[in-house]
């Protein structure tokens, strides 16, 4: 048995987490969620009132020497906390604020190599779940095993809608739907690091799968690669 890492990119809201985590749990490997650093380095700049229009990208590159992202294993909740320079933000980062300025800095290329580096030094050790959407193609191109998780748009938009609607936040299908488009162009059209499926990675079109049949596949290709000679 060796240890491996295992690289997941794909479309927002195709459950890549809720997959990373399963298998993570069930590997008793690390899950580490590359989305969280970007969501807390745009946390930062936002509170600092530096995202508005005009926004002077020099300045921002000039404070990330003081942006420190981490992890933190919370044993009750039995998953990972994100801090930013310490402080928990992991609630604070999955807020709309965030999630309408996270793709600008995403796509500032300091701000991706201080995260890539990171995450890169992050799964040196393997044993390592970790999600994206360049995580196959630039954190690891070696990765023993890489998955690409997708489902159509319109699934994907059910599945958010339905879970929005659970938490009471009030919005049509519609726009639902067409916040995913715009979220799947600017992920795949971003001039740093686009979002594609690496030539050697696994599709898994969870279209027309329940949660735990996209797990099963995906363990068993793990458990394949961690047995193979
Ligand atoms: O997966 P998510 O919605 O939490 O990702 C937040 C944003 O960060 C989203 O705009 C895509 C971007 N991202 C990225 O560019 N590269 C990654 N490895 C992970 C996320």
């Amino acid at each position: 048995m060796k240890d491996i890492i295992i690289a997941i990119d794909g479309h927002s809201s195709c459950g890549k987490s809720t997959l990373a985590k399963a298998l993570s749990s069930a590997l008793k490997y690390r899950y580490i969620d590359t989305g969280a650093m970007y969501r807390a380095v745009a946390l930062y700049f936002l509170r600092k009132g530096m995202l508005e229009e005009p926004i002077d990208k020099s300045a921002l590159i000039r404070l990330l020497p003081d942006i420190h992202v981490e992890f933190e294993y919370n044993a009750e909740l039995d998953r990972n906390i994100t801090n930013l320079n310490g402080e928990n933000v992991e609630e604070e980062i999955r807020g709309v604020r965030v999630s309408q300025v996270v793709s600008i800095v995403s796509q500032i290329p300091e701000v991706r190599s201080m995260l890539v580096a990171q995450q890169q030094e992050m799964g040196k050790a393997k044993s390592v779940v970790m999600d994206g959407r360049d995580i196959g193609t630039r954190v690891f191109p070696n990765a023993e095993l890489k998955l690409f998780v997708t489902a159509d748009v319109e699934v994907r938009a059910d599945r958010r809608y339905s879970q929005m609607m659970d938490n009471g936040i009030k919005v049509s299908r519609e726009e639902v739907i067409q916040n995913l488009k715009q979220r799947d162009y600017d992920d795949e059209n971003k001039g740093e690091s686009p979002l594609k499926k690496a030539a050697d990675a696994i599709e898994i079109d969870n279209t027309h799968m329940t949660k735990q049949e996209g797990v099963d596949i995906a363990l068993n290709h793990a458990i394949e690669v961690i047995n193979r000679e």
